[in-house]
């Protein structure tokens, strides 16, 4: 394998995290100019904060890939040993680059526009259909292999077929989303992006090596420049936050998972680095599927005697909310993992309960805290849920895939 397409790809993502560092405050006087801006709902003033700032790591990280359009391809072309043609891999390249501008663009409407949840579910879907035909046309593979125990059921692999672009279509809705639901707080939206790119660099350099080098070089060539873009635009959105990433960044950032997880075909190992993503839309699931009232924000409350981060609460009466809904206050009662007050007022009678967040339930274990410490707690939760990503897909999996 050549080295050099790799060095250049790094060295020019060391030079756009640059520049997206220098490029961020400019672009959000621009922004602010122009009314697009947010108010700090976690702190005790009105400071407009300009809004939608992803919109310029990923313009760079875009503009970068299309600069260096012909070093994967060069890549292959060199080293001689690439599976099928090169142009496969450059429709494969082009496909994802659309994908990701497509979701740039989709972001920064819903950031001018607020959209409603709905067409936000939607959005990701859409911009997947290229990166889904491409997949097709160059016949991407449809089969997964099947853990030791259950082979002698299901055999050594088992072709989904069209059920395979279902799970990546939803994949993509996924990840896209699963960032903008972990929000809030400043620096987080960013701050998770740094680690799960960072993770999946890892595990791409550890595989460099194995059969599938390619796909995972492949992925190299997203997550660098993801890496260092999103850290030059972090450093203006740590505590207290100068600029707002935006949903702009959210799905960027998401789609670009999405894509290499698809085309590098390591979807699972993937979905493994997004563990507290996964819980926290499973504990949102209620309140996103309406089981539940889901207010317009629900990001922790601030206390403005203490200057902390509290459990924010969403209010319904008792008589609107259904069976399952109870159900569902019952047993998060019951296990700890909602906070839930029943109430009477003389004239009707309701119930408040923490909203379903992961950072409503670390605020609801660990106590109220400053707002950069919750941040710092929940990034600390998404490094260890790395550390166990690459404890299942090594050690376990070993035991699991031996043959
Ligand atoms: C998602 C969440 C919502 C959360 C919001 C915060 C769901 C269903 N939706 O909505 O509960 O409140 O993200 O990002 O879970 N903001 C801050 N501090 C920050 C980041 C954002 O105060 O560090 C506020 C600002 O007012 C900013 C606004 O959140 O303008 C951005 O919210 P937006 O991204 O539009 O919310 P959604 O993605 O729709
Ligand atoms: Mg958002």
């Amino acid at each position: 394998m050549d080295y050099l397409p790799l060095c250049v790809n790094v060295a020019v993502s060391v030079l756009a995290g640059f520049v997206t560092f220098r490029a961020v405050p400019a672009v959000a006087k621009k922004l602010l100019a122009a009314n697009l801006f947010g108010k700090d709902l976690n702190k005790d003033c009105d400071k407009r904060i300009p809004e939608a700032l992803g919109v310029v790591s990923g313009a760079i990280f875009l503009v970068m890939h299309f600069a260096l359009i012909p070093v994967p391809s060069l890549g292959c072309w060199l080293s001689k040993n690439c599976p099928g043609y090169p142009q496969i891999q450059l429709v494969q390249l082009l496909a994802a680059l659309l994908a990701l501008c497509c979701m740039l663009l989709l972001g920064f409407a819903d950031d001018v526009l607020n959209l409603p949840w709905r067409h936000k579910l939607a959005l990701p879907a859409v911009a997947a259909l290229p990166l889904l035909t491409t997949y097709l046309l160059t016949e991407g593979p449809t089969t997964v292999l099947i853990p030791e125990p259950l082979r002698p059921l299901l055999g050594l692999h088992v072709h989904l077929g069209a059920l395979y672009y279902v799970y990546m279509g939803l994949l993509c809705v996924f990840c896209t989303n699963a960032i903008n639901i972990l929000a809030g707080v400043n620096g987080l939206e960013a701050g998770q992006t740094v680690i799960i790119a960072a993770s999946i660099a890892i595990f791409n350099l550890i595989e460099l090596h194995g059969d599938a080098w390619y796909s995972h070089l492949f992925s190299l060539y997203f997550m660098v420049p993801l890496l260092c873009t999103t850290l030059g635009l972090l450093y203006h959105n740590w505590f207290p936050a100068n600029v707002f990433v935006g949903d702009t960044f959210c799905y960027f950032a998401g789609m670009a998972f999405a894509v290499v997880g698809i085309l590098g075909h390591f979807g699972k190992t993937m979905l493994l680095f997004f563990m507290p993503q996964l819980f926290n839309f499973a504990y949102s699931a209620p309140q996103l599927f309406h089981l539940l009232p889901c207010p317009r924000h629900r990001i922790p409350r601030f206390d403005r005697t203490s200057g902390k981060l509290d459990v924010s609460f969403a209010r319904a009466k008792v008589d609107d909310i259904s069976l399952l809904g109870h159900l569902v206050l019952r047993i998060g009662d019951c296990t700890g993992l909602i906070s839930v007050r029943w109430k009477v007022d003389p004239d009707e009678a309701y119930v408040e309960f923490g909203n379903l967040t992961l950072l409503n339930l670390l605020l609801l274990h660990f106590g109220r805290v400053h707002e950069r410490t919750l941040t710092l707690r929940t990034l600390s939760v998404q490094v260890l849920g790395s550390v166990l990503a690459f404890t299942i897909r090594y050690p376990l999996a070993r035991i699991f895939y031996e043959s």
